[in-house]
């Protein structure tokens, strides 16, 4: 229930995506929302008022002229009851109208009429790859930001019209990660932040191999929550099967050398560095270009083990950590004695915040519980959603944050 307690006009202009914008009203009421459907003429030439009707549990608004508002001024009244108001699609037309300030239906009229410092205007654009390159197309988006609105991306694909481009209307679920993310305070606005998450996966030979349990949600909800609070964010990820967070860059690897590697990379133009990765504690010293073969004679191999690097504590004993450009934070999975042992693995990788869990309570869960441990003391977090924690995670990053650097 992301959007529990909003109120969402959703504005739909004429366009093929308006077939998109019928699972986009689910959604938001799923989510939590109450939503009020505005259509122009042509939005409902694409999908009727009575689908929108019957999705958002409201009389869908088309005119200005419908008498059956009280005071007959639908435009002024919708707008300022909204926490936001959406137009989804919004066409090249329609963004044409809102750049200079058309008001003769109710949609536009409404967008003129909302009280700008109080209720936000998110556009989501839907058109053919040719006009929404076109340099009035992006004029009037460029002109509609400056005036206050946000615009939301375009999607890359096939079109309606059968060519292949920019300019698609972003999918019902990518609006609704967008319209959540745009609720979320800015607290880490202009930070870059690194994250690595999941497993590393140490070779035995092409076909084996050794790893750990962890499913990177906690480390994945983190790079979500840390790109909802503004920050430009690099996750690095071991191999699992989760779906990259909204505007999140994600750097697939594999062993822990590789981990240490793309860490160290990205490392350099971050500020806040949060290692939520189980990376494999050894690896096979010497891993087998060629499958082992059982030969039958009942006998096994013998695997040496060496040493993985220390992500965390390398990156933590950096020119850039000691100086506090970057801010480390760590994870410490245990079974018992949380306290105890996050304490002393805080002191151990020498880091100014360490997060304890307890494993078997957080392996492969939706939920967890956090303990944050800084030089202050223990803080808990109760249990919750893991994207629930890791906004409070990054409130609490965001709070500690040298000054020099906030
Ligand atoms: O020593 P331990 O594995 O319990 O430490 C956990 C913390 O250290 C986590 O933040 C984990 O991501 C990080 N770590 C690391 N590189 C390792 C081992 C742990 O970055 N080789």
């Amino acid at each position: 229930m992301e959007l529990a307690g909003k109120h969402i006009v959703l504005g739909l202009s004429g366009g093929v995506a308006c077939y998109k914008s019928a699972e986009f009203c689910r959604l938001l009421v799923k989510a939590g929302a109450t939503v009020q459907v505005v259509m122009t003429e042509a939005a409902t030439e694409f999908i009727t008022p009575v689908t929108m009707q019957a999705l958002s549990g409201r009389v869908v608004c088309t005119s200005q002229w419908d008498a059956a508002t009280p005071n007959n001024m639908p435009h002024i009244n919708l707008g300022r009851e909204a926490d936001a108001i959406v137009i989804a699609p919004c066409s090249a037309d329609f963004a044409a109208r809102l750049a200079t300030g058309r008001a003769d239906e109710v949609l536009s009229l409404m967008c003129l009429a909302r009280p700008r410092d109080t209720v936000p205007l998110l556009l989501a654009p839907a058109m053919n790859r040719e006009m929404w390159t076109h340099p009035a197309t992006q004029r009037n988006f460029a002109q509609l930001q400056a005036d206050g609105a946000h615009v939301l991306g375009v999607g890359f694909g096939e079109q309606a019209c059968g060519e292949t481009g920019d300019g698609r209307m972003l999918e019902p679920s990518e609006l609704l990660d967008d319209l959540i993310a745009f609720f979320q305070p800015k607290l880490l606005a202009g930070r870059s932040v690194l994250v690595s998450a999941g497993p590393t996966f140490e070779a035995i030979d092409p076909v084996r191999g050794i790893t750990n349990l962890s499913s990177g949600k906690m480390g994945f909800a983190i790079a979500r929550a840390a790109r909802e609070a503004g920050a430009d964010v690099t996750l690095v990820a071991g191999p699992v099967a989760l779906a990259t967070p909204r505007g999140v860059r994600r750097i697939d690897v594999r062993s822990a050398v590789e981990m240490l590697a793309a860490c160290e990379e990205y490392a350099q133009g971050a500020s806040v560095f949060v290692a939520t990765a189980a990376v494999a504690d050894w690896r096979v010293a010497q891993a087998s270009d060629q499958k082992i073969k059982k030969d039958g004679s009942g006998a096994t191999p013998t695997l040496n083990f060496v040493e993985n690097p220390d992500i965390l504590a390398t990156l933590a004993a950096s020119a850039r950590a000691r100086s506090g450009s970057l801010y480390c934070v760590g994870f410490a999975a245990e079974s018992h004695d949380l306290l105890a042992h996050a304490t002393a693995k805080r002191a151990r990788k020498n880091v100014p915040l360490l997060v304890g869990n307890i494993g078997p309570a957080t392996f492969g869960q939706d939920d967890n519980a956090l303990l944050l441990v800084d030089a202050q003391g223990a803080t808990e977090l109760p249990r919750a959603s893991k994207l629930s924690l890791a906004r409070q995670l990054v409130a609490a990053i965001a709070g500690r944050l040298p000054a020099a650097t906030r």
